[in-house]
């Protein structure tokens, strides 16, 4: 739901920054400003200053800047809307109502979340008090959890013989127990049946930390039934928008560089348990990009580790090459792969978390050579292979967002690619060298057609061939029927040309009424000159030549008009010339 600009304006008038600052921070006024300890950093100096009149606070020793609702979010780690609620109510506003959809997906929502903590909350009791639950109480204390993790996590058991259907029917309606995804309907039974039944679970919560789904696992190996199930995607459940434990985990992004994500919920409470909570999992599907992103509000630096074993390290692949177009400047991914056959659960379990933190300094590997390193490892000598290895790299580095961090990543597997090939690389220094060496020779040339742009020797090309074969050309006048040339010099040669010559019925050089310098020009620079004398007298292929040389002068004509309208429309705004624009680019594509 997006607020509109009007009401934001208004908190921001009704309050000023000091005000919202000054609830947390002890402020000094000095000149137009405030000064105040950094919230953001222990000082024993000042370094955090507002102003007032520009309606933001800066941080001298951190460059945290920003308005007041950045303060409350950065300072409280809340999310914008939840921002905006406590600076309204701050503001002495009423809270914002939306729409009348808004509204109806609102009071959902409320009667969404307040069944799932219910049933979370059910269940988590049924695992401490129920007799049936000692199975799943045994299970979970052979995995090592105390009660202290088991309500952290507030883990639950799903006990059978128990229609929790029929009691949360008697205080909402079926069909938001349905959204709920937590039952599904027998068809034999004709009733509906509680999808987590038999399993301990593990409630997911978003962001700010109310229950929107759960993940469920077996408490005794079966192999007929699957050893996780999740709830399905609801309208307030979206796996690929969600991570488990981000509630907890985004609130230590004030003291933590860096976030691991992991596979399993068992790998975030195995790591916890062992100290290392700033840890998140996602959700039994593909990473997504939306999750990174999420991930990134918090964090700077994302360590993936999955587990040590196959399907861990291709479920890594996957994640990469899923996400790679996410990474900006100053956010890093990193790869943390684990040894034999270990998840991170069992790793740090075994281990400790000083030797899991230990390898997560060494160890780590940045996503582009993770991508590097896998692609490597499938490539062969053979030259076919070779090519598909250097096309995927390729490939996958276009995918990058940011400009920089895409030209740098290919930058990188180039450099990588063109170890694999010495000989080309030192016969290209060589050619290089004899290439150096021949160009000072004809500097002077070089220095001419250096100041000539592109579209001059285009139409030296065109003067040089009506020279060359003035009569086929005048057998196909129309060709030259609407040609348009740009530079002065040119414009006028051509004018002569068809002048004098009546047409190009009877061209004669030295008769033409303009300096020579021009006619030597044509002469030396069109660079057509050499494929033109060797084919003199193959017509259709020079037809063809001449075709091609009106074609790219028409080109960048129209190339010219568009830019010219393109300055214009900026200006403008007018429907008209965007028209105009968009029917000169559908001509352009055509040619
Ligand atoms: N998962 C799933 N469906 C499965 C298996 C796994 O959705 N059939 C998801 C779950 O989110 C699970 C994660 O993948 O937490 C990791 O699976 P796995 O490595 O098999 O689980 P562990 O965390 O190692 O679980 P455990 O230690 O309990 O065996
Ligand atoms: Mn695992």
């Amino acid at each position: 739901m997006k607020y509109p600009k009007e009401y934001l304006d208004e908190i921001k008038t009704r309050l000023k920054v000091s005000t919202v600052v000054s609830k947390t921070v002890k402020l000094k006024k000095r000149g137009k400003e405030f000064v105040g300890l950094s919230p953001f950093k222990t000082e024993k100096t000042p370094s955090f200053t507002v102003n007032d009149e520009k309606e933001f606070y800066h941080c001298f020793s951190t460059s945290e800047h920003g308005n007041i609702f950045d303060f409350v979010m950065k300072t409280q780690n809340l999310r914008f809307g939840e921002a905006v609620k406590i600076l309204s109510n701050l503001a002495g506003m009423q809270p914002y109502t939306f729409s009348k959809q808004d509204e109806e997906r609102e009071n959902k929502w409320k009667l969404y979340k307040s069944i799932c903590s219910n049933f979370s909350e059910f269940y988590k009791n049924e695992l401490f008090k129920n007799e049936n639950s000692i199975k799943a109480k045994n299970y979970l204390k052979a995995r090592g959890l105390t009660g202290v993790d088991v309500k952290k996590f507030n883990l639950g058991f799903v006990t059978e013989n128990l229609d929790y259907y029929e009691i949360l029917k008697k205080d909402f309606d079926e069909e938001i127990i349905k959204d709920t995804g937590l039952f599904y309907f027998d068809e034999k039974k004709k009733k509906y049946i509680s999808r987590f039944r038999n399993r301990i679970i593990f409630p997911i919560n978003n962001i700010s930390g109310n229950v929107i789904g759960f993940g469920g696992r077996i408490v005794e190996d079966n192999k007929n039934l699957a050893k996780y199930i999740n709830s399905p995607e609801t309208p307030f459940f979206k796996k690929g928008s969600n991570l488990y434990n981000l509630d907890k985990a985004r609130k230590l992004s004030n003291k933590l560089e860096d976030v691991y994500l992991v596979e399993g919920y068992m790998d975030v409470i195995g790591l916890s348990k062992n100290g290392i909570e700033n840890t998140v999992a996602n959700l039994g599907t593909a990473l997504t990009s939306k999750q990174i992103q999420i991930l990134n509000q918090f964090y700077n630096h994302i360590i993936i580790c999955f587990d040590g074993d196959q399907s861990g390290y291709k479920a890594a692949l996957r994640a990469a090459e899923n996400i790679i177009g996410e990474i900006k400047p100053d956010k890093k991914i990193s790869f943390l792969l684990l040894e034999d056959n270990l998840d991170p659960d069992n790793y740090v379990n075994k281990y400790g978390k000083e030797k899991f933190l230990e390898i997560s300094n060494q160890k780590i590997i940045p996503i582009h050579k993770f991508i590097f390193e896998h692609y490597m490892t499938q490539t062969t000598e053979s030259p076919s292979s070779r090519a598909i290895f250097e096309k995927k790299l390729r490939e996958i580095a276009s995918n990058i967002k940011d400009s920089f961090v895409k030209k740098y990543t290919l930058e990188y597997f180039l450099e990588k690619v063109s170890e694999l090939t010495p000989n080309i690389n030192s016969k290209f220094n060589k050619n290089y060298k004899k290439f150096a060496k021949s160009l000072a020779k004809t500097k002077s040339y070089y220095n001419e057609t250096k100041s000539l742009k592109s579209f001059e020797i285009k139409e030296f090309s065109f003067l040089y061939v009506l020279f060359a074969k003035p009569k086929l050309i005048s057998e196909n006048f129309h060709l030259i029927d609407n040609v348009k040339l740009y530079s002065e010099e040119n414009k006028q040669l051509f004018a002569e040309i068809l002048n004098q010559s009546e047409n190009l019925l009877n061209l004669d050089l030295q008769k033409l009424n303009v300096d020579k310098n021009l006619i030597n020009r044509v002469m030396n620079y069109a660079s057509v000159k050499h494929i033109i004398s060797k084919n003199l007298n193959d017509d259709e292929k020079i037809l063809e030549i001449f075709i091609e040389i009106i074609q790219d002068l028409k080109n960048y004509e129209l190339e010219q008009r568009i830019s010219e309208l393109e300055s214009k429309f900026s200006e403008d705004m007018n429907e008209t010339t965007f028209n105009e624009i968009k029917e000169l680019k559908k001509q352009q594509k055509m040619n």
